[in-house]
């Protein structure tokens, strides 16, 4: 190992003293730390089970402990909840689930008081059935919001081929007695698509988000965006759409007229962070997304890592390659997120560490070390800071996600194998990301009262909040240690980054740097003991931080123990 360590850096280190910080102006967006809420399951203040604004209200010095300078929302809008919240019926509203506009309003008041941002989420690709628009638009042909949506008439028989994603039958045209008319939903059909090419449904969204931004909310999360646009003649697409729908339905002509113009109407009128979900095709069309001078969006998430964790593992090399790639693409232009998981995908530490119990505390503390000190805007979603894991649910009835249920029906439509299916589910199914906060090791963990909307994860038993707070060593504390590293040192933010051993097939190692400050960053990824030599560790100065209380440390070489992690600052 050492000799291969060894080889690896001679070819880097040249790099290292070459400090160059990257081209990038400060901004505060730039230095945010997000962390991701899902209201549903954060903390239930009436004991109807389901996670509400007040409860959010109540955690509010729990939030300011994590050390964190802003919060993104899932939807909390009027909604019948086919996926969540993300089917919005009313956009001005508030899910009487959540709460109303005044404890909203209260929230972001309380909120902006602990010196925290508040992020909304905008799910305009697509509204509810239910929405009062798609009401009227579906009611008759010459309905004026007849064209907030996409129809097509029967009489000209069935629509080309879309592909559904949670649909159980994977089509996207939903034929419409009503007036004999397919409508298109590229989620489920309670999801219709809105028409971006009609200039009326446009102005509305814009309007909807002026009526946050003048509440004062800090940011946009622009849901599934990358779709808005289409071509709506429709036309026949080739046979690989389903297995490649990123392909054909991201970014088309028309979206970055879409974004300038809502640049231009809202985003330049306030000082919000934006963000898109998706970061279309390839790297041309996530830097004409982000780049500043384009005026169109902030930055975006792309997938690219979050898709790497596979059930059997996943190649650490192709890992660091991918965040190499996407830091270098954008060094001096645009700007990236950090994320591995969200509330679309399974938990951290299940997939991109080992949530064994000998291992759990350790790697999810390396996975967090990882995310809060590379460049771009972390985000950390709820319960990662504890090392939350998957529930691994056994029977279908179990879960609430749609994606889930409806593509168990498909399976079983087509005559698939549904045990496999299930086992599928129990490592990647996005309600293992949903399952509620583990507040303490009471009775439902203390998120409720009642009866959880999702089974809570028996595991709270000990992996809580409150032991975590109490023991300084925890995943918590270390997370915590985490955020005032990354906020008192620059470099952490701004830094150039360099990758130093990207062959390395078991640690991550790489140096942020600036003229007048730099980090090296030492990562091992696996349950075994990693020598490493290389010669940047020679000017190895102070311990920033280290997830264990050992360090075997020499001038030039290093071991590191099981999902060890430590920050040097360089001399
Ligand atoms: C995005 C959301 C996801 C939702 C989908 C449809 O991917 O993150 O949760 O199901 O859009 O709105
Ligand atoms: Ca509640």
């Amino acid at each position: 190992m050492l000799a291969i360590a060894a080889m690896f850096a001679a070819c880097k280190e040249e790099k290292i003293d070459d400090q160059m910080t990257s081209g990038q102006n400060k901004k505060w967006w730039k230095e945010a730390i997000v962390y991701q809420i899902y209201p549903r399951s954060f903390k239930d203040s009436n004991g109807d089970g389901i996670g509400d604004l007040r409860g959010i209200i109540d955690q509010i010095d729990y939030l300011k402990g994590l050390g964190i300078t802003a919060i993104w929302l899932n939807p909390i809008y009027s909604s019948p909840n086919a996926d969540n919240g993300y089917d919005v019926s009313d956009y001005r509203n508030i899910h009487q689930d959540f709460g109303d506009l005044q404890t909203f309003d209260s929230l972001l008041v309380k909120l902006h008081e602990a010196g925290i941002k508040l992020i909304m989420d905008i799910v305009v690709n697509h509204s509810s059935d239910e929405h009062e628009w798609f009401k009227q638009s579906r009611s008759s042909r010459d309905n004026p919001y007849r064209d907030y949506y996409h129809w097509w008439p029967a009489e000209k028989g069935k629509p080309a081929h879309r592909y559904s994603l949670f649909d159980a039958s994977g089509e996207a045209w939903k034929y419409d007695t009503l007036t004999n008319a397919y409508y298109l939903h590229y989620f489920a059909d309670k999801q219709p698509d809105l028409n971006w090419e009609n200039p009326k449904l446009r102005q509305e969204v814009y309007d909807i988000m002026k009526f946050w931004a003048e509440k004062g909310v800090d940011g946009f999360r622009l849901d599934a965006f990358q779709f808005a646009a289409k071509d709506t003649t429709f036309p026949e697409l080739p046979g690989d759409l389903d297995t490649n729908f990123i392909k054909y339905y991201a970014m088309q002509e028309g979206i970055h007229t879409y974004l300038k113009e809502m640049y231009d109407q809202v985003l330049s009128k306030y000082d919000v962070l934006s963000v898109a979900e998706g970061a279309g095709r390839n790297f041309e069309d996530a830097h004409l997304l982000v780049d500043e001078e384009r005026n169109e969006l902030n930055m975006a998430y792309a997938f690219d890592a979050v898709d790497i964790a596979k059930p059997h593992g996943y190649d650490l090399v192709h890992l660091k390659s991918v965040f190499s790639k996407w830091d270098k693409e954008f060094e001096s232009k645009g700007w990236i997120s950090i994320f591995l998981s969200n509330h679309d995908q399974a938990r951290l530490v299940s997939r991109y560490g080992n949530d064994s119990e000998e291992y759990r505390a350790l790697s999810t503390k390396m996975l967090n070390t990882f995310l809060l000190s590379m460049r771009g805007t972390p985000y950390t979603y709820y319960g990662d800071e504890l090392g939350m894991t998957n529930i691994r649910f056994n029977t279908i009835e179990e879960y609430n996600d749609i994606s889930a249920i409806n593509g168990y029906k498909k399976v079983m439509n087509n005559g698939g194998d549904l045990q496999k299916y299930l086992e599928v589910l129990k490592f990647g199914s996005r309600d293992n990301g949903r399952t509620p906060m583990q507040w303490t090791s009471n009775q439902n963990a203390d998120f409720t009262t009642g009866t959880p909307w999702l089974k809570i994860n028996p595991n709270h038993s000990y992996i809580n909040v409150a032991e975590q707070d109490k023991d300084s060593t925890s995943i918590l504390n270390h997370f915590r240690a985490m955020t005032q590293l990354r906020k008192s040192t620059e470099a952490l933010v701004y830094g150039k980054y360099e990758c130093l051993l990207p062959e390395h097939p078991k640690a991550f190692v790489y140096t942020r740097s600036m003229p007048e400050q730099s980090t090296l960053v030492m990562l091992n990824f696996s349950k075994e003991q990693v020598n490493l030599s290389f010669p940047a560790l020679k000017r190895a100065d102070k311990v920033l931080i280290n997830n264990t209380n050992g360090l075997s440390y020499k001038r030039d070489s290093i071991t590191l123990t099981p999902y060890q992690a430590i920050i040097f600052s360089l001399k």
